[in-house]
């Protein structure tokens, strides 16, 4: 076993998990089949179909930040082979999967000594990132950001065997998906579906594999803790066991998303709060654990090129609506939240209400 109970993973009162989570208003499912019975072109005028799709869209991201897509477009086969290497490799022993440990010097690869707010998660990690190399921002011991951009490369276990290959697949296929969403999105907010392709080019979208194994206390620990994603989006498989809970922007309450099987669930994250000036929000989200099951989820974070400024959208904006916040380089948001997983601190970290200005 690697990971072993102690304080560290325990949450103060206030976000323990409660025993009962409802379930009761559920998360919005979407059908994304008309976009590819209609060759995937999104351009105006849309047909019916498809306008229809788009307003689902709209409603699921004011109203909840979540929703969950059937029908995606990503083949089975290739889900399933990346579920396979994901279970693969978490059942390596802990030596051979501490092989391609992450270090200071590069994020990528296994973890499992991550923090989410300063206190520890109850889950390991295989983090990857879907374009080699990822171009970052270097940051000096003073917090700075030097000159020259640094590059990351995958660290790929020796086992086990296909392993490299089913994730490459699988986040080919998921981005494609990703820029269908991206399109859509585009098109709820009134603009040309295009309009956010080109914040992609040179992306830094990277992959995660969970692991949550069965936790001894899941009433004191979670296996993320309550977190709002910094991507543009994130499209996540989850495996049938259930464990994600969303914050229910009309009342606070957590609702449990219901595995759904060959399903994606969707969320808005930071960025596209930002662009759409606060029409949509990142929704806070956490995992629960249980005492008997692991559970497995690869989520897919989409986002934009290191040198990417984020700001509302000069079109969205006019005198009824002005820029709810200052812009700010993606690659160095990303970098201080990624940090801030990595080590303990005893400061908040890096939130886009941060750059919120005071209107
Ligand atoms: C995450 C996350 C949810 C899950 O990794 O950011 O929210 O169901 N994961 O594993
Ligand atoms: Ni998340």
């Amino acid at each position: 076993m690697v990971l072993v109970f102690e304080p560290a993973f325990v949450q103060a009162p206030e976000h323990r998990p409660k025993p009962i989570v409802s379930e009761a208003s559920k998360i919005p499912v979407i059908d994304l089949a008309p976009i590819y019975l209609l060759d995937g072109r999104l351009e105006s005028p849309l047909p019916p179909e498809l306008e229809d799709v788009v307003a689902q869209v709209e409603a699921a991201c004011r109203e909840w930040g979540f929703f969950q897509v059937i029908n995606h477009g990503v083949p089975p086969g290739v889900v399933e082979r990346a579920w396979a290497a994901a279970r693969g490799f978490f059942a390596l022993p802990p030596e051979e999967r501490r092989r391609v440990r992450r270090d200071e010097a590069n994020p990528l690869g296994y973890f499992e000594a991550e923090n989410t707010k300063n206190v520890r998660d109850w889950k390991e990690v295989f983090d990857m990132v879907v374009y080699e190399p990822a171009f970052i921002p270097s940051m000096s011991a003073d917090g700075e950001d030097a000159d020259e951009p640094i590059q990351l490369r995958n660290r790929w276990p020796q086992s086990p065997p296909g392993f490299r290959e089913a994730l490459e697949e699988y986040a080919k296929a998921t981005e494609v998906l990703a820029f269908k969403l991206l399109e859509l999105i585009a098109l709820t907010l009134n603009l040309p579906a295009k309009r956010l392709n080109g914040f992609f080019k040179n992306q830094t979208t990277f992959m995660r594999l969970n692991y949550y194994p069965p936790c001894p206390s899941p009433d004191l620990a979670l296996g993320v803790g309550r977190h709002k994603d910094a991507s543009a989006l994130t499209i996540l498989t989850q495996d049938d066991v259930g464990g994600l809970d969303v914050k229910r922007q009309s009342d606070g309450e957590w609702v449990r998303v219901k595995p759904i099987p060959d399903s994606f669930i969707i969320n808005v994250g930071d960025i596209v709060q930002v662009w759409s000036n606060d029409k949509y929000e990142s929704a806070e989200h956490r995992v629960s654990v249980n005492t008997t099951k692991e559970r497995f989820s690869i989520p897919f974070f989409f986002n934009p090129a290191h040198y990417v400024m984020v700001k509302p959208l000069d079109e969205l904006l006019d005198e009824n609506n002005v820029a709810k916040y200052e812009e700010f380089n993606w690659g160095e948001f990303f970098m201080a939240r990624s940090n801030s997983n990595f080590k303990k601190s005893d400061v908040e970290n890096i939130q886009i209400y941060h750059f919120k200005k005071s209107n």
